[in-house]
């Protein structure tokens, strides 16, 4: 009877320690069953990027055209900037002509970009573009020329009755008496306007005073510097090559100038201005047949358009040093200052800040 008792006890024993063994087993598995549980926590976190502050920033960038170096600086600045700053920028150039810019812009808006950078070929018809934009709710940031008649957001360029101050400072000082030829640029762009405005501040005190006379004086259509070619030429001729100065408002219209004036023996013998500082316009002031330049940084001009864009995407405070009215609005207006440059001070101000290369200003 004992013995069964015992055997009883042992087979009871045995059954106990299975079952707890069995028991530590299911405790393993149940702690070990959480492990694959973060991983649908991860994929919810993964997701979240996609809420619309993190999404990727896209900004249109509409320029007049790449014809001019300045315009090629521009775009190849702020591509390196957008992509810097991880943003999508997507380009499109008008060539020089308002009905492409506003199709094109119409296109970049159906891209569902949330910002458009605007150099407008036309000042005032590009005015329906920043309506367009901003029906879509996309601000508009006017670059480098002003949107005329519009509610644009944002007018980001230089200072640039100034460009036109130190233009015609320069050449009335080199020339305060004699025939001048006065070019402005093109009749679409507000710039040409303000650039002139600034020239005649001082140009037109010495025309009152009997000391200069403008013998003529004409607007350059889209810039164009065969355009201006054919003016200078037929200026001289008119004239009998008796024109002592010529008011030319960028490098490309003073290239054309400098070509009627070389075939006239007259390349560096009549003072030319400037604007832009482009590497063949550096070219010539160093051999002296172009007299001066006005640098504007493009390089700054380009950051700060991308910067501002980004801020604006976020809805966040932009900023400004002033106020330009454009016929319709006082614009918030952030404007960067243009120096003057001639053969005195091109290696400083152009070579030394990195802008051109000396191998490429100095090649003959
Ligand atoms: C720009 C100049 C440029 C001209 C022709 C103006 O609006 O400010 O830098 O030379 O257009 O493209």
């Amino acid at each position: 009877m004992r013995k069964t008792v015992k055997i009883m006890a042992l087979i009871l024993a045995l059954m106990m320690a299975v079952s707890v063994f069995a028991g530590c087993n299911s405790a393993k598995k149940q702690e070990a069953a959480p492990a694959p549980a973060p991983a649908p926590e991860k994929k919810e976190e993964a997701k979240q990027p996609e809420t619309k502050t993190d999404q990727k920033i896209v900004v249109g960038l509409s320029l007049p055209t790449q014809r001019e170096e300045r315009w090629v600086r521009d775009k190849e600045t702020m591509e390196a900037e957008a992509k810097k700053l991880g943003i999508d920028l997507k380009v499109q150039i008008s060539d020089n002509d308002a009905g492409k810019q506003m199709a094109q812009a119409e296109n970049l808006l159906a891209q569902g970009i949330n910002v458009l950078i605007l150099a407008p070929h036309d000042a005032t018809g590009a005015a329906p573009i920043v309506d367009m934009a901003h029906k879509a709710g996309v601000k508009v940031i006017s670059y480098d020329r002003l949107v005329m008649n519009s509610d644009v957001d944002l007018y980001i360029s230089f200072d640039n009755v100034k460009v036109g101050e130190i233009q015609g400072k320069y050449i009335t000082e080199k020339v305060p008496k004699g025939n001048y030829l006065v070019l402005a640029g093109s009749p679409t762009d507000n710039n040409a306007k303000l650039f002139r405005e600034g020239a005649m501040k001082y140009i037109q005190p010495l025309v009152d005073k009997g000391d200069i006379k403008v013998v003529h004086d004409e607007w350059v259509k889209d810039w164009q510097p065969s355009e201006a070619m054919k003016i200078a030429e037929n200026a001289l001729t008119a004239n009998k090559n008796n024109i002592q100065a010529v008011l030319a408002p960028n490098d490309g219209t003073a290239g054309g100038v400098i070509q009627a004036l070389a075939a006239q023996g007259l390349a560096g013998k009549v003072p030319v201005t400037g604007q832009d500082a482009e590497l063949a316009a550096a070219k010539r002031i160093v051999e002296g047949i172009q007299s001066m330049t006005v640098f504007k940084d493009t390089r700054e001009l380009g950051k700060a358009a991308i910067a501002a864009a980004i801020k604006m995407a976020k809805g966040e405070n932009i900023e400004s040093n002033g106020k330009v009215n454009n016929n319709k609005i006082d614009v918030p207006s952030l404007l960067l200052t243009p120096i003057a440059v001639d053969k005195d001070n091109l290696d400083k101000v152009l070579i030394d800040s990195g802008y051109l290369k000396k191998e490429d200003v100095y090649k003959k």
